[in-house]
């Protein structure tokens, strides 16, 4: 079987990752790219070895020679991006959030269906070594029934500035950047289950803190802080219908001594730390037993986070088995991002199902 001829839609700081492990990976040809700054995807093309420069998302997708895309651009783009790739019979991997709402996400959905090509979504951390090992221990009865679940990424400065501050294009603040990634990455561990009642909140309060020197931090290709319409933190009680709850917060920006991540998982037979590292925690012979895993990365190392979720992805393409991150998945994770938003506007609690 020949090479996956790939795509890169976006050139930005996150299309690096696609960029760098495609190019590490042997059953890839780095086929084109195309961003709407033509520089940008001229010099990412220089770097990694792409072979042609598109002029037009049109024109790459139309080309015969595409087997798959990766999406990397603004969060508005990527549901209509998503739908032309698809119609036009690519394998498609898009970066989170899958939409910018449920109902854009749902198109998706509707331009996928009885479509055999492979559709991931970008949930990165699903891939990293951490919770690979973390869910093989679940799998195997570790923790027993999860019932509760803490998950806080909170940046006390980290608005990465540009389209991400600006609503229109990025749908949200830290909740559909940040809490995406969190939110899918417990329930994936806790075994997907129902989401029956959400109650969220969100606060704008203290800006970018564009005045903050001496720190860095990721920042859109495009950095300016003039705009900034999204939140600076959410929270959020998730349930769900096994009984099952998760505990949110998120920020980009807050009066915090550091910035902190931290993800938890409590079992009836014992617990378990994603981050800030990978920790076990069981009972045996009436002993608490801290349990410390033996590999290289505790933590999550973006590079071998991509590498392994791109190998996946280029995996499921040519060999046609189903992705480890499918396009329901982002669904289920898509209607809890809009739950706590709608929660949070309305001030009530949002219901799923009978309640
Ligand atoms: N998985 C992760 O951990 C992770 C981390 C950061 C960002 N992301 C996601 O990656 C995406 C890009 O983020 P980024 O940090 O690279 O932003 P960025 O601003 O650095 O880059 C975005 C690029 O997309 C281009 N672009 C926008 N609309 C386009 C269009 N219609 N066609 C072609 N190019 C277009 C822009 O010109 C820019 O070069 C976002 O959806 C973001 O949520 C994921």
């Amino acid at each position: 079987m020949g090479k996956l001829r790939v795509g890169v839609i976006g050139a930005g700081m996150i299309s690096d990752y696609h960029l760098q492990s495609y190019a590490a990976n042997e059953e890839t040809e780095l086929h084109g790219i195309y961003d709407l700054s033509a520089e940008r995807a001229r010099e990412k093309a220089a770097r990694y070895g792409v072979n042609k420069v598109y002029r037009s998302t049109a024109e790459l997708l139309a080309d015969p020679k595409i087997d798959a895309v990766s999406i990397c651009t603004w969060n508005d783009t990527h549901a209509q991006l998503s739908v032309d790739a698809v119609s036009h019979g690519k394998h498609v991997l898009v970066e989170k959030p899958l939409a910018m709402t449920y109902p854009e996400a749902l198109k998706i959905r509707d331009a996928a269906a009885g479509r055999s090509q492979v559709f991931q979504v970008g949930f990165v951390r699903r891939f990293a070594a951490g919770t690979r090992v973390l869910k093989k221990f679940i799998d195997d009865g570790l923790l027993g029934g999860i019932y509760y679940a803490k998950a806080t990424h909170l940046r006390r400065i980290g608005n990465p500035g540009g389209w991400f501050a600006d609503r229109s294009r990025s749908g949200g603040g830290p909740l559909i950047d940040l809490g995406v990634h969190l939110i899918d990455t417990v329930w994936y561990l806790m075994g997907k289950p129902k989401v029956a009642r959400i109650k969220g909140v969100t606060h704008r309060e203290l800006g970018n803190r564009a005045n903050v020197g001496n720190l860095s931090f990721y920042k859109a290709a495009d950095y300016s802080a003039d705009k900034n319409d999204v939140e600076d933190l959410a929270a959020a009680l998730i349930e769900f219908e096994n009984g099952a709850s998760l505990l949110l917060d998120v920020s980009f920006s807050l009066h915090a001594k550091e910035t902190e991540t931290k993800i938890q998982l409590f079992g009836k037979k014992g617990g378990a730390e994603l981050e800030p590292e990978l920790l076990l925690v069981t009972e045996q012979h009436d002993t608490i037993l801290n349990v410390h895993p033996q590999i290289d990365h505790l933590t999550l190392d973006f590079d071998e986070a991509f590498g392994s979720e791109i190998d996946h992805f280029v995996a499921c393409c040519l060999g046609g088995g189903g992705t480890h991150a499918p396009l329901e998945d982002g669904l289920e994770v898509m209607k809890m991002l809009d739950g706590i938003y709608e929660s949070a506007k309305s001030g009530q609690e949002v219901v799923y199902g009978d309640g």
